[in-house]
């Protein structure tokens, strides 16, 4: 039986087993999330996305897969990197957003994390409406056949914490 809670403030703060990243397909960093998690995670974790891309992931991660590296500095044993799709009004993409709940939790059983922390994927610059994005995380969250004891989504504003809250409730 997995728990949902709810937390507001910033993910890179928070301790866990395992912390998500709202990546990019580059694996090779950027603002949000992202940014927040390589400068406090230092460049331990830069270095093995690298690797990442030199590898099998050459081409890069692409929407809704999930790969994991090292936390570095941060209060974790692994980030575990996915990639959300960018918000379109005239393609339905919820599949992929839900992917990148359930391909996480995925790695996060492979990796034997008990914890694990999910930011508010795609709700920022991929401009997914929150509420909606609220909706299929926590569905998909609580449909999924995984061995995580606690899902942890981390809020960073009061909007995107009322939008889970209304649905985790
Ligand atoms: N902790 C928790 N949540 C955060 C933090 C933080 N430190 N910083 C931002 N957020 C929130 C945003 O407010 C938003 O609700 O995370 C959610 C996701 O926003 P983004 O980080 O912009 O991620 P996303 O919308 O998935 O866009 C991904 O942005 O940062 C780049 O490299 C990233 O290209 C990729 C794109």
């Amino acid at each position: 039986m997995t728990t949902l809670t709810l937390v507001q403030g910033d993910l890179t703060r928070e301790s866990a087993d395992a912390l998500v990243n709202a990546a990019n397909s580059s694996l090779l960093g950027g603002g949000g999330v992202d940014g927040a998690i390589h400068r406090r995670g230092g460049p331990a974790i830069l270095e093995e996305c690298r690797r990442l891309r030199a590898g099998h992931l050459g081409k890069g991660l692409p929407t809704g897969q999930a790969v994991a590296t090292t936390a570095g500095d941060l209060e974790a044993r692994w980030v575990i990197h996915t990639v959300g799709p960018v918000y379109s009004d005239t393609e339905d993409r919820s599949g992929l957003l839900a992917s990148c709940y359930r391909a996480s939790l995925r790695v996060a059983d492979e990796l034997g994390a008990r914890t694990v922390a999910f930011p508010a994927i795609s709700t920022g610059v991929y401009r997914w409406p929150v509420d909606d994005a609220a909706r299929i995380a926590v569905e998909t969250v609580r449909g999924a056949a995984t061995s995580v004891a606690e899902v942890r989504f981390v809020l960073f504003d009061d909007r995107a914490y009322a939008a889970f809250a209304a649905r985790a409730g």
